[in-house]
């Protein structure tokens, strides 16, 4: 932490590590992907299914998208900088204090005010103008042909975590509505699934173990400008549990959210924020003191003022219970009573009973409020939320934990975690937090998995006959299986956690058997590489073990 480099960057990174991690790192792959490309390097054939006709079809269609993106990116580029369309998008950048090398850095570009530019020169680059509706590009006309999506907007390419453009944000110029206007969902974009700037971010993010989570484009580009590189944009302000586990893969262990002040103290922001600690993160919030963004603040009052409201951050709990009193008139018994009640969910939420002890104390000593008034306010409010969930459960099941039965095949733990989150659809966000579809091991309960979260998110119909009808056959039949499923329990959050761990531990095992078996498969071949594999191996070994300890 030297204080003139700025609090993020300056490291001296020490990250040693084997080939998978390397080429994590290098590559921005996940590791299933880095055992593949290296795989593929090494000749080592990978026991891969055999690529369906429909798979094949599918990746023709993604690399179109990609390909049509880029050179959308290109063509947006070029009419910003070297075009007389991008003057007036020139000035307003340069306004706001974006240079030709942030413009570069960023390959911000300009969509002219017309509806044909990007199909027209794109279609001269051979791209279909269906390609370019599928892409979010253009928009299909009622009658027939396409006009450009994007017009007279500023543009930011959205890059995935390997650098690909998936999509766009388009910035108006002035104050007409929408300010911003986003690529639609399409093959390769998914809202949910995005982080502005996490190519970039992703290695600094790992060596710090850190990072800072804002809102919007231009905030992030102010903060990477500013010196801060381990930063990225949930671009809205819902941050996701599959954003969430995009920073879990790269090991982030403290994240910082930098939301406008009052965006992050908005309930839907807090309830996120929760999900994200139960995730183990430790969770700080850097609020901007005059109500700003970070883009405003950094640029009125320096970067290293914005890296001292970092060092400064409280944390979640500490936030909630200062805010409620920030906001609230004290003076009265009322307006007491009011702070208390504002910040018991939080207090009776929180894990760790020494931090909520010291609320407690100081909000007695703040308010004037006796001690055990406030504790007993927190008694009744777990007390009532208990109860609460045991409503929300809808049938009165009655269940023996899981975890007196060891033993338990993966396949009735996948079923029964499936069936507990249609028995209670709340639990669906926090087990998306915690696994993903292709943790599951079961063909079919894969899909169920998979198609239970997008439906979620998509807010679809979650009634298990209306969704059965989306599901392919055999699928649907193990629904139905899982839906007549004899069960029995008792403490729904704990069985859930069980179910979690057991999936997670049988899927390392699985990992662990396939790369101690490749290590023994090279060391024949007499390629050194198997070292490389047992590393890979022992490190899945002590995730196991760790797991094993929770
Ligand atoms: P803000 O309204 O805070 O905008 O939205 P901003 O980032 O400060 O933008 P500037 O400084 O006025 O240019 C935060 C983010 O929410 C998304 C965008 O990703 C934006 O960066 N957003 C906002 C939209 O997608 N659409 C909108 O119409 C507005
Ligand atoms: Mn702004």
């Amino acid at each position: 932490m030297t204080p003139d480099k700025g609090f993020f960057y300056c490291f001296g990174c020490q990250s040693g590590g084997n080939v998978f991690n390397f080429l994590m790192k290098i590559e921005n792959l996940d590791f299933p992907d880095a055992v593949k490309l290296l795989a593929n390097k090494l000749g080592v054939p990978l026991p891969e299914k055999e690529k369906s006709a429909r798979d094949r079809q599918l990746e023709r269609e993604m690399a179109q998208l990609y390909r049509s993106n880029d050179l959308a990116r290109d063509f947006f580029h070029s009419c910003l900088v070297n075009t007389g369309y991008g003057k007036e998008a020139r000035e307003y950048l340069s306004n706001r204090g974006i240079t030709a090398e942030i413009i570069d850095e960023f390959k911000l570009g300009f969509s002219p005010p017309a509806w044909d530019k990007l199909t027209g020169a794109l279609s001269e680059r051979g791209v279909m103008p269906e390609t370019l509706v599928k892409a979010g590009l253009a928009v299909q006309r009622s009658g027939s042909g396409v006009y450009d999506r994007f017009r007279g907007r500023i543009m930011f390419p959205i890059n995935d975590a390997q650098g690909r453009v998936v999509g766009f944000g388009g910035r108006v110029l002035d104050v007409s509505q929408p300010k911003y206007l986003n690529t639609p969902e399409t093959l390769v974009f998914n809202k949910r699934h995005i982080l502005y700037g996490f190519d970039v971010a992703n290695s600094f993010i790992r060596q710090t173990g850190k990072v800072v989570v804002v809102e919007g484009y231009m905030d992030l580009i102010a903060l990477r400008n500013s010196g801060i590189k381990n930063v990225v944009a949930s671009l809205g302000t819902a941050f996701t549990p599959d954003q969430a586990r995009k920073l879990v893969r790269v090991r982030a262990r403290e994240i910082f959210f930098a939301y406008d002040s009052d965006a992050a103290g908005q309930e839907a922001t807090v309830r996120a924020l929760n999900t994200v600690k139960a995730l183990g993160f430790a969770v700080r919030i850097v609020a901007m003191p005059d109500g700003k963004d970070p883009d405003e603040y950094v640029r009125k009052h320096g970067q290293s003022a914005f890296n001292e409201l970092i060092e400064q951050a409280p944390g979640l709990l500490e936030y909630q219970v200062k805010r409620a009193i920030e906001t609230t008139d004290t003076s009265g018994l009322e307006g007491k009573v009011a702070v208390v009640a504002k910040a018991v969910p939080a207090l009776a939420e929180a894990d760790n009973a020494v931090e909520v002890a010291n609320h407690i104390r100081n909000l007695s000593e703040t308010l004037a409020i006796d001690e055990g008034a406030i504790r007993s306010e927190i008694r009744k409010y777990i007390a009532q939320s208990k109860k609460d969930k045991n409503v929300s459960l809808g049938k009165n099941i009655n269940i023996s934990s899981l975890s007196q039965r060891p033993g338990q095949s993966i396949v009735v733990a996948e079923r029964q975690l499936i069936r507990l989150m249609f028995e209670d659809f709340s639990i669906i966000p926090y087990v998306e937090t915690q696994i993903s579809g292709d943790d599951i091991q079961g063909r079919e309960r894969k899909i169920i998995i998979k198609s239970l979260f997008a439906a979620y998110n998509m807010e679809k119909s979650l009634i298990p006959d209306v969704f059965a009808l989306t599901l392919p056959g055999e699928a649907a039949n193990e629904l139905s299986n899982i839906m007549v499923m004899e069960m029995d329990f008792e403490d729904i959050a704990k069985v859930v956690d069980d179910l979690i761990k057991a999936i997670r531990l049988a899927c390392l095992k699985g990992l662990l058997e396939e790369h101690s078996l490749r290590a023994q498969e090279l060391e024949r071949m007499g390629d050194s590489n198997f070292l490389q594999e047992l590393a890979e191996s022992q490190r899945i070994h002590d995730e196991i073990s760790k797991l094993r300890l929770l």
